[in-house]
């Protein structure tokens, strides 16, 4: 079968592409007319999985966001707390613009997260330091997953808070401030506790990669203070945490190096900075009526801009991404993550290539909203590139020029070019992936049917229909402190009872260290399970990775600090494994611990400490770590 597809630079055919599809668009479908089909089958798509009717994930709780059904190579059957808040932004966005039928989504999930906020998991607990809110996933039916992972991830709580807060804004405005506040209320108040406690502290970006301070983390963070400070004024009550808004944008700024938005300061990944993180920070903070030179950096401001140029340059070079060779600087690319990204050989993205190009409908949409364009030095050589003529002034729609409707409809066009892209990748059943290859034919690849792919494909597309969610930054413009302060407000953390929390009690934890002496290969890892949840419930999937840092020739040691209920008697063993596709190693002894009691505010000392032999077989190796 061939199939032709239509790409910015001209038609092109390819071989088959994807799979058996149900919905065959014979002909290449123009821009229009993809974009209805598509924007259809993307909703649909991210409610497919979402528990518990979802048709691609039986088995999820209601109001969980599965982020793809996907369950091996990569294996994304979780809900991740970012994934489902932007997901359900979105589905608060369609649900105001008049989706009736999306409210049982949207109450589904706030009951979902107030009981998966009194989760104990690796990260933490609620009680009494929200220190558990940071975790990034958990498993469908919102049970704690023990294995090794980036955390803590501080951007879930906060934009899980903006999404109930723009929910919350609705029922206020439809005669239902109690619910908000009763309700509602108690969810959001312990995420912006615990974002007004840790905006300051180093964490994993979203891409679950990097230790350090991210931009799209602190942006996201900054809005949900400021808008929850507003939204408590409202409904009379108290926001902890809300006081620390000025200082957050005040470090918002720091990300700028003078050319671009560095995604990841404090860090040490070595890499340039360039990275989608920074336009899709900016498109989940758009406010349609927001000043191009708010210091929340806007889509529109000159700063974003710029790095959009930047970024969006970093993925031209053909012999990074050969797909993107030969189009031209005026037109959208497919743009991946980072220009250093090597997961799945570093591709492409579907919700990055779409979030380029609701970025720009997003400027434009500001500009008609000001009736007014600055071009100013910074923002300069992004005008060039898409119209020549460009100059540093102020653009306005009035007199008798028509250069502003003219740059205007370029950046239409440019935007219009990063969908086009998109369009060409995705097979004719609508299906979207994470990825789609660098190489042609541009397959699609890693997780399929991704939640997000499908939510920033409606986001997209409201924009470009000229639907925007609403606005939340402040009418008088924001300002910082002359001097930045790495301030903090310890937070309150209380289970949101009426949302449907159960009322878990400030446990005191006490910190246990499991340390065992096995040999293993390189490349042989060991595991730690257990009869407790804390401890994975005897289920080898969600054993505790043990850590071998100090492991020498004569002192094979393994280890890991578990925090384990005062008093419990617990089973334990361990595992080997090496990760060859061989099976799991077991010991062939049970052990028993009794936890002792734990030292009242002073969590980090460790009250426990096994020193344990490894009793059971010893492994091959499996040859497959050298
Ligand atoms: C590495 C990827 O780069 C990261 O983004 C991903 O979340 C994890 N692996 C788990 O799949
Ligand atoms: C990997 C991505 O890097 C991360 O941002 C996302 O949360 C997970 N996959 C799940 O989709």
């Amino acid at each position: 079968m061939t199939r032709f597809l239509n790409i910015a630079a001209g038609i092109v055919a390819l071989a088959a592409l994807g799979s058996a599809s149900p919905r065959q668009r014979a002909e290449p479908a123009g821009l229009d007319a993809f974009i209805s089909e598509e924007r259809g089958i993307a909703l649909q798509g991210a409610l497919n999985n979402i528990g518990p009717n979802g048709s691609l994930v039986p088995g999820t709780s209601a109001g969980f966001v599965v982020a793809s059904p996907s369950k091996a190579n990569p294996d994304y059957f979780y809900t991740w707390t970012r994934d489902s808040a932007l997901t359900m932004k979105t589905i608060v966005d369609e649900f105001l613009f008049g989706d009736t039928s999306l409210q049982t989504y949207i109450e589904d999930y706030i009951h979902a997260q107030a009981v998966l906020q009194t989760v104990t998991n690796p990260s933490g607990t609620l009680l009494p330091s929200g220190t558990g809110l940071g975790e990034p996933k958990y498993y469908v039916d919102g049970t704690r997953f023990n294995a090794a992972w980036g955390r803590p991830q501080r951007d879930g709580p906060a934009l899980r808070a903006i999404t109930l807060m723009t929910y919350s804004n609705w029922l206020i405005s439809n005669g239902q401030e109690e619910k908000a506040r009763d309700v509602v209320w108690p969810v959001i108040a312990n995420d912006l506790s615990y974002t007004g406690q840790y905006w300051n502290a180093t964490g994993f970006d979203l891409w679950e990669e990097v230790s350090g301070s991210s931009f799209f983390t602190t942006q996201s963070q900054y809005r949900a203070l400021f808008e929850g400070g507003e939204l408590a004024e409202t409904l009379g009550v108290e926001c902890t945490g809300c006081d620390e808004a000025p200082q957050v944008l005040c470090f918002l700024q720091s990300y700028w190096n003078g050319e671009y938005i560095t995604a990841n300061i404090n860090d040490q990944s070595g890499r340039s900075g360039r990275d989608a993180n920074t336009i899709l920070g900016p498109i989940s903070v758009f406010d349609v009526n927001a000043q191009c030179d708010s210091l929340t950096v806007q889509p529109c401001n000159p700063r974003g801009l710029a790095n959009f140029k930047v970024l969006i340059d970093a993925f031209r070079n053909a012999s990074l991404y050969p797909i993107n060779e030969g189009i031209p600087q005026s037109s959208g690319v497919a743009v991946g993550r980072y220009p250093e990204d090597v997961y799945y050989g570093g591709n492409p993205w579907y919700l990055i290539t779409l979030g380029a190009a609701e970025y720009l409908y997003d400027a434009v949409a500001q500009w008609k909203t000001q009736a007014s364009l600055t071009v100013d030095k910074t923002s300069l050589p992004f005008f060039k590139d898409i119209y020549a003529a460009a100059r540093v002034k102020t653009y306005k729609p009035t007199g008798n020029g028509t250069e502003f409707s003219d740059i205007l409809a370029k950046v239409t066009a440019y935007a219009d070019s990063f969908v086009a892209v998109a369009q060409t990748y995705t097979p004719s059943n609508g299906s979207l992936s994470e990825q789609f290859n660098k190489t042609a034919p541009g397959n699609p690849l890693s997780a399929h049917d991704l939640t997000w792919s499908y939510a920033s494909f409606v986001t997209m597309a409201e924009r470009r229909a000229g639907q925007y969610p609403p606005s939340w930054e402040p009418s008088v413009p924001a300002e910082v402190p002359a001097q930045c302060a790495a301030s903090l407000t310890k937070g309150t953390y209380s289970p949101a009872l009426a949302a449907g929390a159960p009322n878990v009690t400030t446990t005191c934890m006490s910190k246990v260290l499991f340390a065992v002496n096995a040999s293993t290969y390189y490349g042989e890892n060991v595991y730690l399970v257990g009869n407790t949840t804390d401890l994975g419930s005897w289920n080898i999937r969600n054993s505790h990775p043990l850590q071998s840092s100090n492991y020498t020739e004569e002192n094979p040691l393994w280890f890991l600090q578990v925090d384990l209920t005062a008093g419990e008697t617990v089973s334990y063993g361990y595992a080997k494994h090496e990760d060859c596709n061989q099976p799991y190693i077991y010991e062939t002894t049970n052990r028993t611990l009794v936890v002792p009691a734990c030292v009242e505010g002073a969590d980090d000392v460790v009250v426990a400490r096994t020193s344990d032999e490894w009793e059971g077989p010893d492994g091959s190796s499996g040859g497959c770590a050298s």
